[in-house]
């Protein structure tokens, strides 16, 4: 859809977006927005190749978003800001699909696909049949209606005649295109059917995210997409980030006189070329065969690496090529008789419930898990299963003896899908969740929005431990060698006792045990003393504060010099910080002002470990903002924040909290309110548009260039 010289074009194009005022020649711009972030678009979700930068990209659609809204006559259906919608819906409407949505026939095996070949070539009346086949993705099915070239309606599956309008969500999928030129091809309206999917990562991350904030975890990826599919609120549904495959064209009505596209007349051509007009298809996954043996010996090629796509995929669907020879053979009640699904071997098996233990982790959730017979399901023995928290059980009613359904979806961890309360013999017996700490049996607590029983006790030996070992963990302070196992036998043979004792190891004391001789000792006191000069991010990251992720980290050490900066860092301050909340803020200020961690912060310090954002003490000084003061105010559209403020740093100066005296410069977006009106009143601060600060940046990089020169 993009030529190499379209690509070149629209990737100089979107760099020159990105530094232009929209004074005059509006719609000329907008359409060049328009046109460089669907690009940017396609090659990120589509291709899975990104040409810009998250603020490159947020820059120009912040440019689109500012400039409609001063033009709101030359908004466009089709703008990329049109699938942001606000408000709820109460529920979907039904709607009538065009064409009902059938489901597939199975085969499990060669036999199946023997015989289902043989019943095709008699349908078909010939025996020279192609053959594509493609992976069959395992997510929630939609129906999706192009009008004119223009998305008009996404539907849920529903009972397969009428589904449910989800319209609003389907225009939050980035991979959905808004327009396409279909009427270029003479295509008035056409109707593709496709799957909701979510990337095994994202669901991955999102489950993580929802089990430390003691929410409990979506049952597999599948569950997710259709879950969310239905989410009433389409912001939250943007959020979750789901992807798009479409995969077979249902219906479509040429506009008077125009001819039926050459493409449409396999259903191999039928995707390249949907794919070509920036529609995610599988074209790179399909394969076209002229013979059922190659389909037979490619399903189980495909099968051993099934677990290399992004998303989870359940089998192939193979489909008779032609579209002549898919008329001639035609349907079922339930399915096409030119189409079928070839299920991979389940990754499913029963096994006994045993036992359930409760687990503590380093922040004091207690996690039920589930210990069953060894089940073998897909390549991997299970004996352990984790049940999240109480609620995943009452929803479930599992209980001890029961037989259960476990699952195990391709990468994703095995969970326990449901009990089989049919085979229940009465001696099956309640999951008592206990109300003390199995290890410290201090009184458990819970939050009224949380799914986790916590113990609160933060000298719970099992978190003290836990807490050291996150605190060397690779992406923290990167302690090779002093791995989980020897934090928990220096830690109960009281060689360690909490974070900044692993500084102070009593290393005669480790040689009489066991198994640590002089190159091994070496080593560790080599990689300890290795992690006193890591980055400032990785020890906020390793001090473990509660939702504080190595990607928060990250932000809070970019913005500070030191870390007791943050000892005077107010909620508000905090959450003016990139993808800060109040919660993570709250989290923040509770674990700085308590004194036990300010003593461990300064143990530390006596023990050299770095507490400095080295980047920023090397910049100052010899740099062009160097002593200069920033405070950004209003809505910004030029620029995100964070970036305009890294910007700042990254030149010397530094950013405040709030309008004082030391004040030198205050950038304004829109809708500045009380620090605008008080820096006028103080009258000594300089006062920016997003612009004028954008020329200062530029014009102290020219100067630096200069003085280079
Ligand atoms: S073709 C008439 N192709 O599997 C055409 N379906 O078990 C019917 N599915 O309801 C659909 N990947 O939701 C087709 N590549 C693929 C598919 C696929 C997944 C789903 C679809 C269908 C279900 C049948």
């Amino acid at each position: 859809m993009y030529t190499p010289q379209d690509e070149k074009r629209l990737y100089e194009q979107a760099k020159e977006l990105a530094t232009i005022q929209v004074t005059d020649n509006a719609d000329t711009v907008l359409m060049q927005l328009r046109e460089v972030i669907n690009y940017a678009d396609w090659k990120y979700y589509v291709q899975s190749n990104p040409v810009l930068s998250d603020s490159e990209y947020d820059i120009l659609f912040k440019k689109l978003h500012h400039t409609e809204q001063n033009y709101p006559e030359l908004v466009t259906a089709d703008s990329p800001t049109q699938r942001v919608a606000r408000g709820l819906s109460e529920r979907f409407p039904t709607v009538s699909h065009l064409v009902p949505m059938l489901s597939l026939d199975n085969t499990y095996n060669a036999d199946d696909l023997n015989d289902w070949d043989r019943k095709c070539r008699e349908l078909a009346e010939t025996d020279a049949i192609e053959y594509c086949v493609e992976p069959k993705y395992d997510g929630a099915s939609v129906s999706i209606i192009y009008d004119k070239g223009a998305l008009s309606r996404g539907a849920t599956r529903g009972d397969g005649v009428m589904g449910e309008d989800v319209t609003i969500n389907v225009r939050q999928i980035k991979s959905i295109p808004l327009s396409a030129a279909l009427m270029q091809y003479g295509i008035e309206q056409v109707e593709i059917r496709g799957e909701i999917v979510i990337h095994k990562n994202v669901f991955e991350a999102f489950n993580k995210t929802r089990v430390a904030e003691g929410l409990s975890p979506l049952a597999n990826p599948r569950n997710a997409a259709s879950g969310t599919l239905r989410i009433l609120d389409p912001t939250e549904v943007r959020k979750r980030g789901l992807s798009a495959i479409l995969y077979h064209i249902s219906d479509y009505t040429l506009a008077p006189g125009a001819q039926r596209p050459a493409a449409l007349e396999t259903h191999y051509g039928s995707l390249q070329w949907l794919y070509s007009l920036g529609f995610p298809t599988p074209a790179k996954e399909m394969k076209v065969f002229n013979h059922i043996d190659e389909v037979i010996s490619y399903c189980s090629e495909f099968e051993a690496r099934r677990d290399d796509l992004p998303f989870e995929v359940d089998g192939l669907v193979i489909k008779v090529n032609s579209f002549n020879l898919q008329d001639r053979m035609g349907m079922t009640s339930h399915h096409p008789r030119w189409a079928v699904a070839y299920k991979f071997k389940a990754r499913q098996g029963t096994s006994k419930l045993v036992n359930v233990e409760f687990q503590v982790g380093r922040t004091g959730a207690i996690t039920p898990v589930a210990k069953i017979e060894p089940v073998y399901i897909g390549g991997v023995t299970i004996t352990s299963i984790s049940l999240f928290n109480e609620d995943v059980i009452r929803e479930k009613d599992v209980r001890i003896g029961d037989t259960v359904l476990v699952e195990r979806a391709g990468d994703v961890i095995p969970y326990i899908v449901k009990p089989l309360t049919e085979l229940r013999d009465g001696t099956e017996e309640e999951i008592k969740f206990p109300t003390n700490c199995p290890v410290c049996d201090s009184v458990l607590e819970k939050q009224p929005e949380e799914a986790a029983w916590r113990c609160i006790n933060i000298g719970c030996p099992v978190q003290v431990a836990e807490r050291m070992i996150h605190f060397v963990s690779k992406d923290a302070m990167d302690i090779r060698n002093l791995g989980g196992a020897n934090i928990q036998k220096f830690y109960e043979k009281g060689f360690l006792t909490d974070i900044p004792s692993i500084y102070h190891i009593d290393w005669d004391k480790v040689r009489t045990l066991g198994g640590f001789g002089d190159k091994s000792v070496t080593n560790i006191q080599a990689a300890i003393d290795g992690s006193k000069q890591q980055p400032l991010n990785r020890l906020i990251y390793g001090l473990g504060i509660r939702f504080v992720g190595e990607t928060t980290a990250k932000t809070l050490a970019n913005a500070i010099s030191h870390i007791r900066d943050l000892y005077e860092w107010d909620k508000e301050k905090l959450c003016t910080l990139e993808d800060v909340g109040p919660k993570v803020a709250t989290s923040v200020v509770d674990f700085f002002e308590r004194p036990e961690n300010r003593h461990m912060i300064d143990t530390l310090e006596a023990a050299n470990v770095n507490l400095l954002n080295q980047k920023k003490e090397q910049m100052v000084g010899d740099s062009a903002l160097a002593g200069k003061t920033f405070l950004f105010t209003g809505t910004l559209s030029q620029f995100k924040r964070s970036d305009a403020e890294t910007m700042v740093e990254e030149k010397g100066g530094s950013i405040l909290g709030g309008v004082s005296a030391k004040l030198n410069y205050l950038v304004v977006g829109e809708d500045a309110g009380s620090k605008l009106e008080k820096a006028k009143k103080l009258g000594t601060v300089n006062i920016l548009t997003e612009q004028e600060f954008l020329n200062l940046i530029n014009s102290e990089s020219a100067q630096e260039v200069n003085e280079a020169n």
